[in-house]
């Protein structure tokens, strides 16, 4: 059976009414990718107020690991929503914010004494754990890479490095910032290979604590093992180790950003078990609570144990539906096998890519972890100038037909998947064909 229903035109007459009332009333800078709007999603199928269903490669931004309104999240929602909606920890302590920080706490790499707390967004989460970095080493700078994204406050937005649209208009930065390259295998010089790349930007990290940044100055390295936004580019695993060297070496701490990764996305519930690397802080958010705002920070409880009562907080940090809701979440992607169902639907959909890839003359490059693919559009496969408008048009002709997909990199010409990991394969199947159609087409 289809999933793929489409009874409009995309976008519907009912989509269209909102869209003219969203315009009215809401900034343009508030971006959005398929111009309709919600009415259900369940599973991998999103149903829009004119009755179209499409399927979800998008998973509300990586946020939907276990998938929409798994039934044992919403009932523990509603459970927690029955009982409290809102304390504050600070005034008022709950269970829920206990249960989960002990879970993450007991999840995430290392068998080390572990802390948690909780804030509401993925950027928070970052710049709450610089904040903690630089109180326990008393070291200003932090060092991290071009092609990441973390956020879009005034710390995580400077730490992120797309100029447009995330950053241009909006400075001056925070100071202390230094970036190093991302080791982008795909863009290696030409003739050059993957180990001689990888030896190269290994020399370069070493030279740049010489040429850039004083390592006893330096808090944290702060990095994705996967760039999320940056296009999905995988961190080579000799590069991860041996920065952690050097991190080791100068008592640079390394926070690594779950953001996206984590939470099952990669085949294993944190990207950082690829690498056999203990962060000193995780960062974790997006699929943390299902869908509902909650971020954490996850680290060495003598790292977390440095900062001053009262250093850290909010008024909504781990608000308690939102807590019940993550440990549900977690539950669901443990015992649903949620992992090896990210592995199964990486290589479904990296099979069905390399094949495109020979009839396609536009894939440069299809790459990633777990479910977590990339597909790198280039106007020619020589000369890898990216496809920028392609990728463009192939998100909205996949939206056309019932696909709801999104691009990244700094070019926005990576096509990238995110879809819940309760995906069938036969949808899976049926969202591969659509793209295949849209890209073979170059629409
Ligand atoms: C790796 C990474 N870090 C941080 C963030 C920021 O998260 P949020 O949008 O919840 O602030 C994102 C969001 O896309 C991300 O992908």
């Amino acid at each position: 059976m289809r999933s793929i229903l489409l009874r409009t035109r995309i976008p519907g007459p009912n989509s269209q009414r909102l869209l003219r009332e969203r315009e009215r009333q809401i900034p343009r800078a508030v971006f959005q990718v398929a111009p309709v709007f919600v009415a259900h999603a369940h599973g991998a199928v999103v149903e829009d107020v004119d009755g179209n269903c499409f399927i979800d490669f998008a998973g509300g931004l990586g946020a939907l690991n276990a998938g929409h309104t798994p039934l044992a999240v919403v009932e523990a929602v509603k459970h927690q929503a029955d009982k409290f909606l809102h304390t504050c920890f600070h005034v008022a302590m709950h269970k829920p914010y206990v249960d989960l920080a002990r879970k993450l706490n007991a999840i995430t790499p290392g068998t080390h004494a572990k802390k948690t707390f909780f804030v509401n967004s993925g950027a928070e989460a970052v710049e709450n754990a610089v904040k903690i970095a630089r109180c326990f080493t008393k070291r200003p700078a932090i060092v991290c890479f071009e092609h990441g994204y973390h956020g879009r406050t005034l710390l995580t937005m400077s730490l992120t490095s797309k100029v447009k649209p995330y950053k241009f208009g909006f400075g001056p930065f925070a100071p202390e910032i230094y970036r190093l390259p991302y080791p982008y295998t795909y863009r290696r010089p030409a003739g050059m290979s993957e180990k001689s790349f990888v030896d190269a930007c290994l020399a370069h990290t070493r030279d740049f604590f010489k040429t850039v940044v004083a390592p006893e100055s330096v808090a944290a390295v702060v990095l994705e093992l996967v760039t999320g936004e940056g296009g999905f580019i995988v961190m080579p695993r000799d590069y991860a180790r041996g920065l952690a060297e050097i991190c080791g070496e100068h008592k640079i701490l390394m926070i690594v950003d779950e953001v996206q990764t984590g939470l099952g996305r990669t085949g294993l519930m944190f990207a950082c078990e690829h690498y056999d690397l203990v962060p000193d802080l995780m960062t974790t958010a997006k699929s943390l609570a299902a869908g509902l705002p909650l971020a954490a920070v996850t680290g060495r409880a003598e790292i977390m144990e440095s900062v001053h009562v009262g250093g850290l907080g909010g008024t909504f940090g781990g608000n308690p539906v939102a807590c019940a809701a993550a440990i549900a979440a977690i539950q669901a992607i443990e015992s649903d096998h949620l992992r090896a169902r990210a592995r199964e639907i990486g290589a479904q959909v990296m099979q069905r890519l390399n094949a495109l890839q020979k009839r396609c003359r536009w894939i440069g490059e299809v790459r990633g972890l777990g479910a977590m693919i990339g597909v790198e559009l280039v106007k020619s496969r020589a000369r890898k100038e990216p496809h920028t408008e392609l990728a463009a048009r192939v998100v909205k002709g996949c939206a056309e037909r019932g696909l709801l997909i999104l691009s990244a990199g700094v070019h926005s010409n990576v096509i990238r998947t995110l879809m819940p990991l309760c995906i069938t394969h036969a949808q899976v199947e049926e969202g591969l064909d659509v793209l295949a159609s849209v890209l073979r087409e170059g629409i």
